[in-house]
Parts: structure tokens; sequence; C-alpha cells
């Protein structure tokens, strides 16, 4: 038997850019088609070359996901869309605390691994632990023949090339990818979503890479945007719904490399406590992409506003009434609204990429 690793060496090289995390940041329209198209066959979510069976997706009476760190927060979109969008009831657990407690599990509990590596050791005690309890066990994993992707039921690997910056950036995004084919596919096997609607989705998020091209181009100016945040000790990532779960994944990234403590939070829980830490010049990054929710968010952004918070929003294209509350507004394309975070993310890398090079931080 042998195992045939699909990497070349010019993959693990820097191919001109200062950093692997910007280069990384860049890889990642690639890295989203690379990962998707394999698995979508007539606009449908596809399955079959991996060897998963329908079967696997029905009869599901709830899901976990477990992960840490950037793989836990891209959990929290999948919760997001899977608990919204299709009504399964979903919790994400951090794998550290899992492994040491009871779990909760039937043999009709789904249990979704996630990890770059396939080799973190608390994910894959908690594979371990989970596995005695039921048979529904599948891994999200960027490295083939990785522990975890070897000792879970199923594996979907996500085909993002190496991940050599210490900072996770595209494999994020393509494990949130592959949340969005699972999430279909369940909600298609159980009848939740109509195959019509299956199409519009897959369509829509076949055409992200091309829209996060788009985000990219921005870099400059997010570049300039991180001169407020140069002297800042604290910062917070608000936002409500889906933009409340990609937020932790915004503060984390800042947090990892540039030393600026941040913290994510539910844009309505800021009120009942953290206001008073909203001062002068803190800068606070607010997510206004979910529309449902869009009038309560904006008034979160006037309260920080109020405080004399240095804001900076991001939005959809056309969104023009933010640039009336924020300090500065960064543009994502408009689409679905449970796909914005695959767009969102972008900026909030790109901020923490260059508030680290602008501290003099080894990024
Ligand atoms: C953050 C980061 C870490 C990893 C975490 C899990 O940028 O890289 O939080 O996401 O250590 O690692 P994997 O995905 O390999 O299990």
């Amino acid at each position: 038997d042998y195992l045939e690793v699909n990497w070349d060496v010019t993959a693990a090289q820097k191919d001109g850019y200062p950093h692997f995390m910007i280069k990384e940041i860049h890889e990642q329209p690639t890295a989203i088609t690379r990962t998707i198209t394999p698995r979508i066959k007539d606009s449908l979510p596809y399955f079959e070359d991996d060897n998963i069976p329908d079967s696997f997706f029905e009869d599901i009476s709830d899901i976990t996901v477990v992960a840490c760190g950037t793989a836990m927060y891209a959990g929290m979109v999948g919760k997001a869309l899977l608990k919204n969008k299709f009504g399964i009831p979903v919790s994400v657990e951090i794998a550290s605390e899992f492994r040491y407690e009871q779990p909760v599990l039937t043999d009709r509990s789904m249990v979704i691994f996630v990890s770059q590596s396939g080799e973190t050791i608390d994910t894959l005690e908690a594979l371990r632990l989970a596995n005695k309890y039921t048979k529904k066990t599948l891994s999200i994993v960027n490295v083939k023949g990785s522990t975890i992707a070897r000792e879970s039921n199923y594996v979907l690997y996500t085909h993002a090339g190496p991940e050599i910056a210490v900072a996770s950036t595209k494999a994020y995004t393509v494990q949130v990818a592959s949340f969005y084919l699972i999430g279909c596919k369940l909600g298609l096997v159980s009848g939740r979503m109509t195959k019509e609607e299956a199409k519009t989705f897959i369509e829509n998020l076949q055409e992200v890479p091309n829209l996060i091209e788009s985000v990219i181009t921005q870099a400059p100016e997010i570049e300039q945007l991180t001169k407020r945040m140069t002297n800042a000790t604290n910062a917070f990532y608000i936002g409500r719904g889906l933009d409340y779960a990609l937020s932790m994944e915004g503060a984390l990234k800042l947090k990892e490399i540039s030393y600026i403590h941040a913290e994510a939070y539910a844009a309505g829980e800021l009120k009942h406590g953290t206001l008073a830490l909203i001062v002068s010049g803190v800068p606070v990054i607010v997510l206004a992409t979910q529309m449902d929710v869009y009038d309560k968010t904006v008034s979160n952004l006037q309260e920080v506003k109020a405080r004399e918070a240095v804001v900076i929003a991001i939005g959809f294209e056309g969104d023009t009434s933010l640039e009336k509350y924020a300090d500065h507004v960064i543009y994502i394309p408009r689409t679905d609204k449970y796909l914005a975070p695959l767009m969102a993310v972008l900026p909030l890398q790109l901020l923490a990429y260059y508030a680290a090079l602008t501290r003099g931080c080894d990024v």
C-alpha cells in the first residue's frame, strides 16, 4: 500500500510574497475552488468520490462539532448555518473540554471533527471518545493520511495545500466551505431543502472564489486602516448571527499575530458589562452583513461610536448608510447571507496581518 501526497515543493515556497501568511491569504480563491469542485455534480453536493454514502446523512438527531482554535471557529460558522438554515440541533465543543467530559451522544448523533493538521492531540482524543458512542464520525482535515483522518469513519479532505504560516487562513475558509456542502447534503437528505434551493445555494457558493478576488484588491486600503490600530492595547469584534461566529476568528487572528488583545462579542451582549471597556480610541470592528439583524447591529455600532471608539465596519457593497456612523467601511460583494463569512473573513485576516506588520511583529 502507498499513499500519494498531492503537494509539491513549490507549494511550500513563498513565491515572491514577504510572508507565508499573505501568500496563503491570496491562495484562498484557489483553495476553495479545489475543495468544492470535486464535491459538486449538476449543482448539487456530491460525496461519492469521498466514499461517503447518502445514508451517512440520514436520520441524524443532532450534530456536535469538535475542534480547537481556528478550526473550532470554522465550526461556529457551520453551526450557525446548520442550525438556522436547516433546524438541526448543533453544538460546538472545544476539543480539550469535550475529551474530559461526559459526552451526550447516541448512535444517531453525528460528530464532526475539524483539523487542518489532522494531528491535534485534543481533537484526536475527542474523536477516539466519540467513536465509542456513534459510527457517525466525520472529519474535515487538510493533511492526507493524518491520524484524525484515519480514525474517523469518514473524511472530507480540504484541498488548501500545505499551510505553513502559524496563523491559519486558507485552512479556515476551506473548512467553512466544507460545512456549506455538508449542510446542503443534510438539507437535501432530510427533506429540509428542495433540489432547487440547493442548486441556487451551491451556484452562489461557486461564485465565492471570484468574489473574494475583489476583496483582496482592497489590501492597500486595509493596510492604511491598521495605522489606526498601532497603539491599541485592546480591540473588539462585534456582530450578530453568522457575523458573531466570524468575529471570533477575527479576534483570534489579531491576538495571535499582532499581540493586541482582542475580544469577540455578540453585539447585543456588549451592553451587559463590557461597554465599560469601550473608551476613546479603542478599535471596534463591526460586522454588519446579516440583514435580518442589521438595524440592531447598527444601533450597537452607534453605541460604541458614542463612546468614541474607532469603528471599522464591514458591510455589503452599496450599504453606504454604514458610512454615516463608522469611521471606515470595508465593503464585500453582496451574496447569500449564509455565505457572507467566506468573504468577510478576508478583511479580518488582512487587518490582522497588516496590524502585525505595522507594529513590527514577526508574522
Ligand atoms: C490559529 C491556529 C490554531 C489552529 C488550532 C487547531 O491561527 O492556527 O488555532 O487552528 O491549533 O489546529 P488544527 O486545525 O491543525 O487541529
